[in-house]
């Protein structure tokens, strides 16, 4: 092929990357910046879900990737709602940009979205973090991950567990054990977190406070539950800190729950940088989050997962991430264990399932392959 048609193919073909929450900024940040080195185009379509900055813009901003070519504005509404127009507004994009794949990465409606509205025209899709399962199918995210995984054609799969959930259920796709792109951005931004004294500036003590995110909404949408949360964490005997999620925020507002003049002390999200250093600091973390339960992991910070399951169950396994869903008694007792026996749980942060910090330069390397680049 002449060099002219190979640049031009190049200028040609172009990969969508469908994406709208915080987690999915920055689960795609280290592919995007591996897609610059391999000249590979891959162009943003943001759906709106997320649009407080402090959810969206402040990572483009400090974590730099190249902005979205187009914002859909989608905002918030039921998963219906949030699906079907996610749907309708990309229609037009897809069939006049005809990207040669679209990549959506996670579980959120926005990656569900993406994935059907381009199958359905006929599109490759290739599925980031494919093959998580919770085997909770009244949760939102564990019904979008499977109907992704049903309807694509590249499964990058981040841990070999991830790999056999997906063996299991003969998917139609390609599967791929590439490691997580995820722990590729903790590599690149570790360094940076360690200079960050955010945990300083908030009067914050080495090793000795709590780490405290929620925002399921099996969790903070019943204010019973969420009540229950915050009254188990103020009797730890601790410093609490909790960068409040808006969803939180508004059921805290909504219900009229107040922890004033209390050892927890709210405040706004932070940004990606802030939260490793938060993280690394912390003595234990308390979360629902996805995401910051392998974080916690490679920041070699003990966590409580205040869910009943979890699909990152490989934590769990190596007896450093404990399950206690929001039971008061379990919470409590988790806490106790961790504080009695934190030097043997602290060596237990050995062997990594979540690859070798390249799962993006994999990624990419396939993705090229798939569209003949
Ligand atoms: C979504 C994802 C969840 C992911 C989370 C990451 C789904 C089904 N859920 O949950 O998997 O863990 O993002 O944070 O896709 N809101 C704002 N400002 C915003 C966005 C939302 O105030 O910029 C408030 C609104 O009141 C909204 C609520 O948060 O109704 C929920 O937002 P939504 O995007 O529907 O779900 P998340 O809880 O953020
Ligand atoms: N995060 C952040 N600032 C915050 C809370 C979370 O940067 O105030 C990051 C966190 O480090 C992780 C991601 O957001 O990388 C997790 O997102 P979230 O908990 O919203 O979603 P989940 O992972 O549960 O889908």
């Amino acid at each position: 092929m002449s060099e002219t048609r190979k640049k031009s193919e190049r200028t040609f073909k172009k990969i969508f990357l469908v994406l709208g929450t915080r987690p999915q900024i920055i689960k795609s940040v280290p592919i995007l910046q591996e897609a610059l080195k391999q000249d590979l185009c891959i162009q943003i379509i943001h759906t709106g879900q997320h649009y407080d900055a402090s959810l969206s813009q402040v990572f483009f901003d400090e974590l730099s990737p190249s902005a979205p070519l187009v914002n859909l504005n989608v905002g918030s509404g039921s998963h219906i709602y949030q699906s079907a127009e996610i749907m309708l507004r990309l229609e037009k994009h897809l069939i006049m940009e005809k990207p040669s794949l679209v990549l959506v990465p996670g579980d959120t409606n926005s990656a569900f979205a993406g994935a059907i509205a381009s199958v359905k025209l006929g599109i490759d899709v290739a599925h980031l973090e494919s093959g998580a399962r919770s085997y909770d199918m009244k949760m939102a995210e564990e019904i979008n991950r499977r109907l992704i995984d049903h309807s694509a054609q590249l499964l990058f799969a981040p841990t070999a567990n991830c790999q056999k959930n997906l063996q299991g259920e003969s998917v139609t796709g390609e599967i791929y054990l590439t490691g997580d792109t995820m722990y590729d951005n903790f590599l690149n931004f570790t360094n940076q977190a360690d200079k960050n004294s955010i945990w300083e500036e908030l009067n914050l003590i080495d090793n000795d406070y709590i780490l405290l995110t929620t925002h399921r909404s099996e969790n903070v949408d019943d204010p019973a539950k969420l009540q229950g949360i915050l009254q188990t964490v103020q009797k730890a005997k601790m410093h609490v800190i909790f960068p409040i999620h808006p969803r939180t925020k508004e059921r805290l507002k909504r219900s009229g729950i107040s922890f004033n003049n209390t050892n927890i002390r709210a405040i706004n999200p932070v940004g990606y940088i802030e939260m490793l250093a938060l993280l690394k600091h912390a003595k234990i973390a308390i979360t629902d989050s996805g995401g910051l339960q392998k974080e916690a992991f490679w920041s070699k910070t003990p966590c409580i997962t205040i869910r009943d399951r979890t699909e990152w169950t490989e934590t769990v396994d190596l007896g450093v991430n404990f399950i206690t869903d929001v039971n008061p008694a379990r919470i409590t007792q988790a806490l106790k264990h961790i504080k009695e026996n934190y030097t043997e749980i602290k060596s237990k942060f050995r062997n990594n399932p979540y690859g070798d910090g390249k799962a993006s330069e994999k990624i990419v390397r396939i993705l090229k392959e798939k569209i003949n680049l």
